[in-house]
């Protein structure tokens, strides 16, 4: 069964861009009728019937069988795909924001109306880690899934680790390479990286856990002490999303800048590359490297979710059925190290144990065992500027 495919796609930017250059190089069986764009004003590339401000001319063409969600604002993205899915169309997406968020929701339309919505381009650009997590590891006991899952922070980590490059430059050069979010936030406060966890979540553990429930702490605080304090005990810091089983009934999910040592498979993985490590009971670990983001990278994902289509992928959801008693967790320690402004933040955060300490007038740091349920209760007060904090392996 090779389905006839017609296209409707929302969104004309890096990832859509990055699609059609890649479609008109092939020869398959499907046609764009036509992208829905918000700037009409805009130089296109392509001749001008091609595209509408008009939502309704792709959601209410009953030629249109397949819909393609390539915009950014999360919130118009729900209601495209969601009526989409209403319809009878068949859907792909690359919004990590909007299928993070409503997931369950959008699961429960997939089942009442028999449609499928693929979004392996939502997570780890062109790294196929859905489909893996749902079909290759079906029956295998994940122990967990970590990495590096956003392309921006990483790349700016690496141009300060390896050229020196001052954090804001760095970040300049993702968003002109077109690797940043429109709101560059979203990267460097690892949000982008939660919405990415809390989706692998779903297809590695059968959970669904909101977005808000997890603890994630960004980049954007990191200073010069941090950096050299890492030199100097020749680690890197990485944004590292986790999603790990502590025991048969627990899954833990948070996003921590890391320090890597250089035996760490995620040391060597730069710029904006991705990587996924899975740790499984029988397949032990496997590791997917590979570019996180840009318009080619994260085209090519969208593009194998729709042949996939052609053909009638759906995702099963299998976990969420055998997930049985399997709950998500927020009370799990771990050693982190800890920059911080004022003293009565280390009595507030409620340390387990401090091993090391370091006071000068200008630069304080802690080393000890926290709960992650400490930190999350305080992700206020730690999230801004005066504290930095690492987990350290
Ligand atoms: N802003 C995202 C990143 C794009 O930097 O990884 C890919 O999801």
């Amino acid at each position: 069964m090779n389905n006839k495919l017609t296209l409707g796609i929302f969104g004309f930017g890096v990832v859509g861009q990055g699609l059609h250059d890649i479609i008109k190089t092939k020869n398959l069986n499907l046609a764009i009728k036509r992208f829905v764009i918000k700037h009409p004003e805009k130089k296109r590339s392509l001749p001008a019937e091609l595209f509408t401000t008009d939502a309704n001319a792709v959601l209410e063409d009953s030629e249109i069988n397949t819909v393609v969600e390539l915009i950014d604002d999360a919130d118009a993205a729900f209601a495209i795909v969601s009526k989409a899915l209403r319809s009878g169309k068949n859907v792909v997406s690359a919004n990590k924001k909007m299928i993070a968020n409503h997931l369950e929701e959008l699961v429960d339309i997939q089942h009442r109306h028999g449609t499928s919505l693929l979004y392996e381009g939502a997570v780890c650009g062109s790294i196929p880690i859905i489909r893996n997590l749902e079909e290759y590891y079906d029956n295998e006991l994940l122990h967990s899934v970590t990495g590096i899952f956003n392309g921006s922070s990483n790349y700016i980590l690496s141009k300060i680790f390896n050229e020196n490059l001052a954090y804001a430059t760095a970040l300049k050069q993702a968003q002109d390479l077109g690797f940043a979010e429109t709101d560059p936030s979203l990267d460097v406060g690892g949000f982008d990286a939660k919405f990415k966890l809390a989706i692998v979540a779903s297809h590695a553990y059968g959970l669904y856990v909101s977005p808000d429930a997890i603890l994630n702490i960004g980049i954007d605080a990191l200073e010069t002490p941090d950096i050299q304090f890492a030199r100097e005990k020749n680690f890197k810091i990485k944004l590292v999303p986790t999603a790990r089983e502590i025991s048969d009934e627990a899954v833990i999910l948070y996003v921590l800048p890391k320090l890597v040592a250089p035996d760490n498979i995620l040391y060597a993985v730069e710029n904006e590359n991705n990587g996924v490590l899975v740790k499984a009971a029988f397949a032990d670990e496997q590791f997917f490297y590979g570019k996180g983001a840009g318009g080619h990278p994260t085209g090519s994902a969208v593009l194998s979710d729709i042949a996939a289509l052609r053909y009638g992928y759906k995702y099963e959801y299998k976990k969420h059925i055998e997930a049985g008693a399997l709950t998500y967790s927020t009370d799990w320690e771990i050693t982190v190290y800890l920059r911080y402004d004022e003293e009565t933040l280390i009595e507030k955060l409620g340390f387990a144990a401090i091993s090391e300490r370091y006071y000068a007038h200008d630069y304080k740091y802690v080393i000890g065992r926290i709960n992650i349920g400490n930190i999350l209760a305080n992700r206020d007060v730690i999230n801004r500027k005066g504290v930095f904090i690492a987990e350290i392996a």
